[in-house]
């Protein structure tokens, strides 16, 4: 990675991956695969076992088993409200419609564990290009798919179904913001979010909206599934932030999957550089 042109150009650049990217590594080439910042990747068979997908369950080892056999084929997602242009792509529209992006980039969960993942999708900022925003739109509201029979978690009724999360429009339109169909160069798993899902580097894990059906363009800032059920504790913006604590622990550090020692959480998950001047005038530690 050279550090330099990714702080300069603002998106995360991967250099020596092959021309088949993330497919085409070898085990061991994987095992070499850094983040700008000379992390290394996760285990596969971390990123595909260590879950939370509260939809099929709350306990993140069960998750993998209990999605096993969901169907994400066909799938479409509905991109319509304040737009010139709605439409319904299917998962081949976004994988051959738009340019492939594959990025290294880490995850910080709220509850304190963090991975390194190599995504592969689209830049979110390229689909909205094509629907054409109007002028009124403020917004962008996500909607996880919503289906008791196909999803066993949301029989439980502990949490306002479906998932709901939203980021303003220039966190959506962000180079770092991506919608991920892959990780690893294989497509994306149930237990990941399969078929598409959102990813947001700099923002806690719970952003990062799974199994997508439906973007919506709004005025007003959309109520998330979190805001809903736990509004003292999860706030729309939810930057990764060392010097705000959870009401229940700590967010200065974190627990690196496969490391054995914890790490310092850094501002915005260490992407601050491309990210920071998104948020100038905002209280930072009140927008969690
Ligand atoms: N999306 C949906 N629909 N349902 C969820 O329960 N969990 C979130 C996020 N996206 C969640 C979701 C949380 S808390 C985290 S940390 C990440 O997904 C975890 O992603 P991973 O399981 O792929 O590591």
């Amino acid at each position: 990675m050279d550090r330099r042109k990714f702080l300069k150009k603002g998106v995360a650049t991967v250099i020596g991956v092959s021309a088949t990217g993330f497919a085409g590594l070898s085990s061991a080439a994987r095992a070499d695969l850094k983040d700008e910042l000379g992390d290394t990747v996760t285990s596969y068979s971390a990123i595909t076992s260590y879950n939370n997908f509260y939809e099929f369950s709350t306990n993140k080892t069960e998750v993998k088993e209990l999605s096993a056999d969901f169907k994400t084929y066909p799938w479409s997602i509905k991109v319509d409200g304040l737009v010139k242009n709605p439409g319904i792509f299917d998962l081949d529209d976004i994988r051959r419609g738009f340019d492939k992006v594959e990025r290294v980039y880490r995850m910080r969960c709220v509850e304190a564990w963090s991975m390194v993942i190599p995504w592969e999708g689209i830049a979110l900022s390229e689909l909205l290009k094509k629907v054409e925003p109007t002028s009124d739109a403020r917004y962008v509201r996500f909607v996880s798919l919503y289906d008791k029979n196909r999803m066993p978690g949301q029989k439980s009724g502990s949490f306002p179904w479906p998932y709901v999360e939203g980021l303003t429009m220039d966190e959506a339109r962000h180079p770092l913001t991506l919608l991920a169909t892959g990780i690893d160069g294989k497509p994306l798993k149930p237990q990941n979010g399969a078929p598409v899902r959102l990813v947001v580097p700099w923002k806690y894990g719970f952003k990062s909206i799974k199994s997508i059906v439906k973007i919506e363009l709004v005025k007003e800032k959309p109520q998330s599934l979190w805001m809903q059920s736990g509004p003292s504790e999860y706030g729309f913006y939810a930057n990764v932030n060392p010097n705000v604590s959870h009401p229940r622990w700590s967010q200065a550090s974190e627990r690196r999957i496969g490391d054995f020692l914890r790490r310092k959480t850094l501002m915005f998950n260490g992407y601050g550089k491309q990210v920071s001047s998104l948020y100038k005038g905002l209280d930072l530690k009140r927008n969690f």
